[in-house]
């Protein structure tokens, strides 16, 4: 990409921005915005990758900004902090008031202001000289919707402005906020209503510069009705409590706008430590306090590791169960979907993947969504190292191998014109868009595996702690890394690597021929069984499953080649009442696998699942499994008309497109 330099040098956008924001409508289908880890390639929407230059690797060519999903200008105004004044207003299914920004003037010449909304509904704005409270109105203009990026808000500021307030209210469908009826909440009395603002959706909740690459302090004040608690990712007041009207919160750190994040339902708090809980509605918050019972000794295994933990709390919010994800790591807060509360804490993986954001992601943040494996891929990485400090070698190893089964699969999958999605850090500006997938997370971690395996843990861990503190509470780029990681780690070791080692990693596409893989025993002996199963030369009734981990498994269920005979199915269902099983990532690895195999007879479980859950993950492959046969199809459009209702919009989105593209 040849943009940067034009991009730094004046005010507004330049030629060459315009014309990536221009491709940009054509060409981004939301990877950002779905965010959702599968692979399957959407059809071909747009045609125009092939008159734009060719991708230039970013190991020599480290200008890869700016942010092609935001119509923001930072050249020309950076916002500083804002404070949102809100109603959340049930019965509308709106937030409705202001925001007032406080910017910082870039470019002394800068009189516009360009803001990214989604569906917004601007009443009013109006500035003000920074420090004064004399509003004027001013003009502002909302440009034409474009489906991925929303449209951009022009706004008109005098020379002395500083600050600017927007009288404004979302849509009922705002993408990046859920309203629930009781009927939909665990407790089927109150109403609900959550946001989840990454990747492009905290424009939906608020007119800001949604960007990662600008970060902004908060002050929030939410007006519920009363009986309701209203949450969020920043620090409570202590006035807040069950029963008030008006909840106040600030976020003192600055953070990029995707963590913004609330949530307003009948919940309760407890406490699991002297800096952690969970908030949950009341009939879910036992089961959840024993699930996640281990956050605090996480939360200190981590700080071991990686250098202090800089945001006060750590919590996590139980959300109903259509939650789009697995967990989100708004900071001091993580709302995490209920699927991971299996009774044996077999899916606490997602707790610590959570937390190890709050230093990779949230502390040091990815300044634009090419750079995602920043995020990503260090923070799989350091999930395994929690794991594996937590619960043991073992499990972690397991965790390594069910993680490298996904990726093998995600890259295995891409079809040729799409190889270029087996990068670290796609060039997103020059191809399609889709759905997001497993690359950026398990190849990233075993990059950072790789080098832990070269220049050894001790040396990794004292680079990694100086990264996050060099570059604490700022956004940071995929060269940004390469380069300190040549002068620091590599410097420090000289000759250990061919010169060709990082460009492999990071600009070549699939895993490079000399990864090394975390090995497990115990998912070894798994294959050995079920090689023999497959085979015939082990009875079903003889497979030794007695002590076996969901890790385990799941191991077994994906591997099993498909299709398999009705009859095997049969009995390993009758044996292990699989379809029954009340842990989402096992049932769901059986449903692929008794999907692929035309195992009748799993139809009504499989209709609980996917009407009962909404986490993207876990259902849009069992779609997308079940368009493969006329059969398939039917049941997958029936059921879908009965459960879109009750999904996220993102999941919508999503799986509208998928069903789309299958017919
Ligand atoms: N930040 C992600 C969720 C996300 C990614 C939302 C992209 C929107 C766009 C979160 O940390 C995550 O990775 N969640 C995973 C957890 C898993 C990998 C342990 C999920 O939701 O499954
Ligand atoms: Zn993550």
């Amino acid at each position: 990409m040849q943009h940067s330099e034009e991009l730094r040098a004046g005010p507004g956008p330049s030629p060459a921005m315009q014309i990536l924001r221009r491709t940009s409508v054509l060409l981004w289908a939301a990877l950002v915005a779905a965010g959702c880890q599968t692979t399957s390639p959407r059809p071909a929407a747009a045609t125009a990758a092939g008159s734009l230059p060719a991708s230039e690797p970013l190991v020599t060519n480290p200008r890869n900004w700016p942010d092609i999903f935001s119509y923001a200008d930072p050249e020309s105004f950076v916002t500083r902090s804002f404070a949102l004044d809100l109603d959340v207003d049930f019965a509308a299914s709106q937030l409705r008031g202001t925001v007032t920004l406080e910017l910082d003037r870039i470019d002394p010449g800068a009189r516009e202001l360009v803001l990214d909304t989604r569906d917004l509904q601007i009443a009013a704005v109006e500035a003000a000289p920074a420090g004064r409270t004399e509003f004027k109105a001013v003009r502002f203009a909302l440009a034409p919707r474009d489906d991925v990026l929303g449209a951009a808000l022009r706004i008109s500021v005098p020379r002395d402005a500083g600050r600017v307030r927007i009288a404004y209210a979302t849509s009922p469908q705002a993408s990046g906020l859920q309203w629930l009826q009781p009927a939909q909440t665990a407790g089927r009395q109150m109403p609900f209503v959550f946001s989840q603002a990454q990747a492009l959706h905290a424009r939906s909740m608020v007119p800001l510069q949604d960007t990662p690459w600008i970060r902004t302090t908060y002050t929030a004040t939410l007006r519920v009705p009363a009986g309701l608690v209203a949450v969020m990712a920043a620090e409570s007041d202590p006035g807040n409590r069950r029963g008030a009207t008006e909840f106040r919160f600030r976020m003192p750190q600055p953070v990029p706008s995707y963590l913004l994040a609330l949530a307003v339902g009948d919940l309760e708090f407890r406490a699991l430590g002297p800096r952690t809980g969970v908030w949950a509605e009341p009939s879910t918050l036992d089961a959840a306090a024993r699930e996640f019972e281990d956050a605090e000794a996480m939360l200190m295994k981590t700080e071991a590791l990686w250098g202090p933990y800089r945001w006060g709390r750590y919590d996590v919010l139980v959300l109903p169960p259509s939650f789009p994800f697995g967990g989100m790591e708004n900071p001091r807060l993580t709302f995490m979907t209920p699927t991971v509360i299996a009774g044996d804490k077999s899916l606490v993986g997602v707790l610590a993947h959570e937390l190890a954001h709050s230093w990779s992601g949230n502390l040091v943040t990815n300044a634009t969504w090419r750079d995602g494996w920043l995020n990503e891929g260090f923070t799989t990485y350091f999930e395994r190292r929690i794991m594996e400090a937590v619960y043991g070698e073992d499990r972690a190893r397991m965790e390594w191998g069910v993680g490298y089964q996904d990726l093998r699969q995600a890259l295995d999958e891409l079809a040729p014109d799409q190889a270029w999605r087996g990068a670290l850090a796609p060039d997103l500006a020059l191809h399609k868009g889709g759905e997001g997938s497993s690359v950026a997370y398990e190849k990233g971690a075993l990059f950072l595996y790789q080098l832990e395996q070269i220049y050894g843990r001790a040396q990794l861990d004292a680079f990694l702690q100086g990264w996050f503190d060099r570059h604490a509470f700022t956004s940071v780029t995929t060269p940004q890394f390469v380069g300190e990681l040549q002068q620091g780690l590599m410097a420090g070791a000289p000759g250990r690597v061919d010169p060709e080692f990082l460009s492999r990693w990071i600009d070549g596409t699939g895993l490079p021929a000399d990864a090394r893989l975390v090995q497990s025993g115990a998912l070894e002996r798994v294959d050995e069984q079920r090689e023999r199963w497959e085979q015939g030369s082990l009875a079903t009734a003889a497979l030794r499953t007695d002590h076996w981990s969901a890790q385990e498994w799941l191991h077994f269920l994906n591997r099993v080649t498909r299709p398999q005979s009705r009859a095997r199915l049969q009995e390993l269902d009758q044996r292990f009442r699989l379809t029954e099983s009340q842990n989402a990532e096992i049932a769901h690895a059986w449903f692929r696998l008794a999907i692929a195999s035309g195992y009748p007879g799993i139809e009504p479980a499989l209709e609980r699942y996917l009407t009962g859950i909404g986490r993207l993950k876990l259902i849009r492959p069992l779609y997308a499994d079940l368009l493969k046969t006329p059969q398939g199809a039917e049941f997958a459009r029936r059921v879908y008309a009965q459960a879109r209702p009750g999904y996220h919009a993102i999941t919508q989105r999503s799986l509208d497109r998928l069903l789309k593209a299958g017919s």
